[in-house]
Parts: C-alpha cells; structure tokens; sequence
C-alpha cells in the first residue's frame, strides 16, 4: 500500500504578516522542483491565512488552520471556524496538539468536538496523539495512545476517514531537539495503525497518512521517513527555516 507522503509545517505563535509572506514564497519556490509526488501542507497562524494563500495559490500547497472551532460561527472569543479558515483559503486544520492539551488543557472530548466539527464542514483534518515523558517512562505510552485516539475518533465515521490523518507527536521530543528513533517511532506508528483496522478496518488504516513530529529536521528526515509506517512530518521549529523545511520536503527514503 503507497500512501501519499505529507509534510506539514507548523508556525505555531510565530510570523507576522511581512516575515509569513517571506517564508511562503520561499517554501513555494522549494516546492516547484520536489523529486516526486507529495502532499505540503502549511499552518500559518491565522492572523496571516489570508496572505499566506495568495501567495501559495495555484502552487498545490494546502493551508491549515492550527485548531479550528465546531460550529461555523457564534460566541466563541478566540476562537476560529471552518467556515473561516475556508474563507481565508484553506482548508484543512490540525487538532488535539499537544500544546493545546497540555497548555491550555484541552482534553479528548474537546479535540473530539474539534475534530468532527471540522470533518463535518469538510476539512481535511490531522489529529495529534501523544504520550508525555512521564508516561513513556512508566510504560503507559500504547496505552495512553490507545485512549487518545479511540475517544479522539469517536463518532467519526469510516467515509470520513479518507480526510483525515494521524500525527504521533511524543510530547518530550518536541523543540526539545530529542527525536524518537526511526524505530521507535515505527514501532508506535505500526500500533496506531493496527488501532486503526480495530477501530474501523484493514482497508481504512492501510490507506490513513500517520505522520511524526517532533524535532524533525534535515538531519533525520530521511531516515524517519525510511520507516514503512511514516507517512510524513508534522514539523515546528524546523518548517520556520525556508533552507530547513525545503530539505524536509525533498527528503529521499
Ligand atoms: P518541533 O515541533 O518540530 O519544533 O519539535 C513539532 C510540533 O509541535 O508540531
């Protein structure tokens, strides 16, 4: 089973409008002689969404929002819909980061919510599973993933699958510069695929793109990517550097 690669960029809290447009053009030149086939997704924050796709449009380059509200309007302070991020030109949006867990406390239940709202309207959405150091290190990390991604998929339903992507992102590797091992990320990516088949079927988690994050960088993106079940990259730090992130984008495996 081939599945298409994807590689994400993640500008988190970072860019103002003048330094995203310079970052877009840069990566959307790096994009015009990528060696084969793939997927490049942009998360802007969205604040410069707008700008971001004029800038990408016509390039293949899908745009995601960082998180994305359930209904598509209403009282919500901080928040942003669908609607909106469809609005500004994307159509895609990230979910359950860990960042959104752990600092601003969101849990399965919301990310759920999050998730299938964002389904509903016809995103194409990533969800982020992810065990903490303290976790990993009382060995709860398949269990805590199991958890996550079954209450993160829950009233999801098999149609809806083919827009949607797994991303494992251990929460002590990221912007900590710590990388799980090609093989220690395959191992819980071979997991989550097999969560996959429980949940729905063989079919659904052949096909479903489970990306990894976490401190990815030039230096070990081909190797990451070399493992069968890593279908991409979820990159932070790493996508904020045009040079850094074109390289991710042309990794060879
Ligand atoms: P990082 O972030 O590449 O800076 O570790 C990854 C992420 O949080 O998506």
């Amino acid at each position: 089973m081939s599945r298409r690669p994807l590689l994400v960029g993640n500008w988190k809290m970072h860019t103002t409008v003048v330094e995203a447009c310079q970052l877009a053009a840069a990566i959307r030149q790096g994009c015009a002689d990528l060696p084969e086939e793939r997927d490049i997704m942009l998360a802007p924050p969205a604040t410069v969404l707008s700008e971001v796709s004029h800038i990408v449009h016509g390039s293949g380059i899908i745009l995601a929002g960082q998180n994305v509200c359930w209904g598509p309007q209403g009282a919500f302070t901080g928040e942003i819909s669908a609607v909106m991020i469809q609005g500004a030109g994307g159509n895609a949006a990230l979910v359950g980061h860990s960042e959104r867990r752990q600092i601003f406390h969101e849990d399965d239940a919301m990310v759920n919510r999050r998730l299938r709202g964002g389904l509903d309207q016809g995103l194409l959405m990533i969800l982020c599973v992810g065990e903490t150091l303290e976790e990993r290190e009382g060995g709860q990390t398949l269990s805590v993933l199991e958890e996550q991604l079954r209450a993160g998929l829950s009233g999801v339903s098999i149609a809806q699958c083919d827009r949607l992507a797994i991303a494992y992102e251990p929460v002590w590797a990221i912007g900590t510069g710590l990388t799980a091992s090609g093989e220690q990320a395959q191992e819980v990516h071979s997991f989550l695929r097999d969560q996959v088949t429980l949940l729905y079927e063989k079919n659904v988690a052949d096909q479903m793109r489970i990306l990894y994050g976490g401190s990815v960088k030039p230096d070990n993106i081909d190797q990451l990517m070399a493992q069968p079940d890593i279908d991409g990259a979820l990159v932070g730090g790493a996508a904020l550097d045009a040079a850094s992130f074109i390289r991710i984008m042309q990794f060879k495996a």
